[in-house]
């Protein structure tokens, strides 16, 4: 019998390490990695302009046969999953930041987000806030170069412990990593934490949410 074959789309690099996570995890699918390289950082574009590059992509996803897409980038779950439902019959599963697991777990009722600034600025995210985060301040600092530090390999530690330092000088203990980029620095992040605050990303919850998807195919 054929694999399922799993679409996963980001920007750049964040796609392939949750690709990687969900290979380790389901190895009985087949993924169809796509990436956009030549446009990123998405997280600093237009909506509109982000749209038109995915669309394309998105269509090759169902050219090729995938039965469900791992939206692998934050920056497109945020503003634009809702339209790529309804303009592409596929099954979707999104990634967004952890706002709702960092607000409940929050002791000291203060959290970071790190994030694209599109991310940042879309209605999803600002809903999540609404939402779930009433009670918590929420700090988000500039990671605005990060994506691109991350994809060129040309990370400044300095400038990342500088970011981590500072929510945690401001209260915070918990930090959501809400671009799949900065899953490549989750261990230097955590390094520089070193226990004050705990760090996380939804990709385990992504993984749980594509076993039920899957269970749900013909
Ligand atoms: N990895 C993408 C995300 O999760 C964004 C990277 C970019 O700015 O292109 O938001």
């Amino acid at each position: 019998m054929p694999k399922i074959k799993v679409g996963v789309f980001d920007s750049g690099v964040g796609g392939a390490h949750v690709a990687h996570s969900i290979e380790k995890a389901i190895p009985g699918v087949k993924i169809v990695l796509k990436e956009d390289k030549a446009h990123l950082p998405y997280g600093n574009r237009d909506i509109e302009e982000i749209y038109s590059f995915i669309k394309p992509i998105f269509q090759e996803f169902i050219d090729e046969g995938c039965q469900v897409v791992v939206v692998a980038c934050n920056t497109v779950t945020t503003n634009l999953i809702g339209r790529l439902r309804q303009e592409f019959p596929i099954l979707m599963v999104g990634m967004e930041p952890m706002v709702k697991p960092a607000a409940k777990k929050t002791r000291s009722k203060i959290i970071g987000v790190c994030a694209t600034p599109r991310t940042l600025s879309s209605e999803r995210y600002k809903w999540l806030k609404e939402t779930y985060a009433q009670k918590v301040k929420v700090l988000e600092p500039d990671c605005g170069d990060w994506a691109l530090m991350i994809e060129g390999n040309t990370l400044d530690r300095e400038i990342v412990a500088k970011t981590i330092e500072n929510l945690i000088a401001a209260g915070a203990d918990e930090i959501v990593l809400g671009c799949t980029h900065y899953h490549w620095i989750e261990a230097i992040i955590k390094d520089i934490a070193s226990g004050r605050a705990e760090v996380i990303h939804p990709e385990k919850p992504t993984i749980e949410q594509l076993k039920k998807v899957l269970l749900q195919l013909p």
